[in-house]
């Protein structure tokens, strides 16, 4: 397998528990009927069939995104979906957006803009350049999970030492945090600000789908333990998370798990 094919496989296999989430995300957005918006970073295409759903029949969504592979995927899926009028692709960088000023109602970014931190004003500025005065921006992104019930320190140790996060977070200041990216909404000069958290619950009985997703998600987490992991919580690690141990987490018939997205939107001001 290729690391792109392995990339779509996490996409793939983490969408049963990203989807209903994504799903109320959407719908609090209230996007409206007709109307034509943006995904930057898109991906394999996952959201573009919610957000086509959303928008409905006399809407549209373009998806953007760096890499060939994934948007061959995506076009793929929405002619499964039978929405191969609604939703194009779009080979590009966000931070050179391959479309003229005013194009779309609004833009939405999942888990890539500022994700898990980074200089967000330039980005933003290029989504403001392609969206009409008047529309909504949107970012959202994994902020925060409970993963491992009963074992807060432990999780908690496995964040702070061997998070897959850390390479990306690496030298970059507290301002650059996702977590503030109101602060950057504002210097890029947009208006109406609004920041909103959304929670994905997961209880047992877990479904098959379900149970692929969070073992690929404890694998996607916590990744080679760092020098000052202790090795007694890397072994710990080993014996809840992997589904070939006795204890195994996911095995617990009153297992209970949750994780959240961060949301902020805002609007492009009017000339
Ligand atoms: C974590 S994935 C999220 C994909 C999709 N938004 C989703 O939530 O399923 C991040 C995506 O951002 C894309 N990406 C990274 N840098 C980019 C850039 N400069 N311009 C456009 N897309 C980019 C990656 O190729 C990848 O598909």
């Amino acid at each position: 397998m290729t690391d792109t094919d392995i990339y779509i496989q996490r996409l793939l296999e983490a969408n049963p528990l990203r989807e209903p989430l994504l799903r109320s995300v959407i719908q609090a957005l209230q996007l409206p009927p007709g109307s034509r918006g943006l995904d930057v970073g898109c991906g394999i295409g996952l959201q573009e069939l919610l957000l086509a759903d959303a928008v409905g029949c006399d809407g549209h969504v373009t998806g953007v995104d760096v890499v060939p592979e994934f948007l061959a995927f995506g076009e793929k899926l929405a002619g499964q979906f039978c929405l191969s009028e609604r939703i194009s692709f779009r080979l590009g960088d966000m931070n050179r957006l391959p479309f003229d000023e005013d194009t779309f109602d609004w833009a939405w970014s999942a888990d890539c803009i500022g994700y898990p931190a980074g200089e967000l004003v330039p980005q933003l500025k290029e989504l403001m350049r392609v969206v009409k005065p008047g529309g909504t921006v949107v970012i959202l992104a994994w902020s925060s999970q409970q993963v491992l019930p009963g074992y807060p320190l432990l999780e908690a140790r496995l964040n702070a030492t061997c998070s897959a996060y850390l390479p990306f977070l690496k030298g970059k200041g507290p301002e650059l945090h996702f977590l503030r990216a109101l602060q950057w909404f504002r210097e890029a000069g947009f208006e109406e600000f609004k920041a909103q958290t959304f929670v994905g619950d997961v209880q047992a009985p877990l479904s098959s789908d379900e149970r692929t997703a969070l073992t690929s998600l404890f694998e996607m987490l916590w990744v080679e333990p760092q020098p000052d992991l202790l090795s007694e919580a890397w072994m710990e690690y080993q014996r809840l998370c992997k589904p070939e141990s006795a204890d195994f987490i996911l095995d617990q018939p009153g297992y209970y798990g949750f994780f959240t997205y961060s949301m902020f939107r805002s609007k492009v001001p009017r000339k």
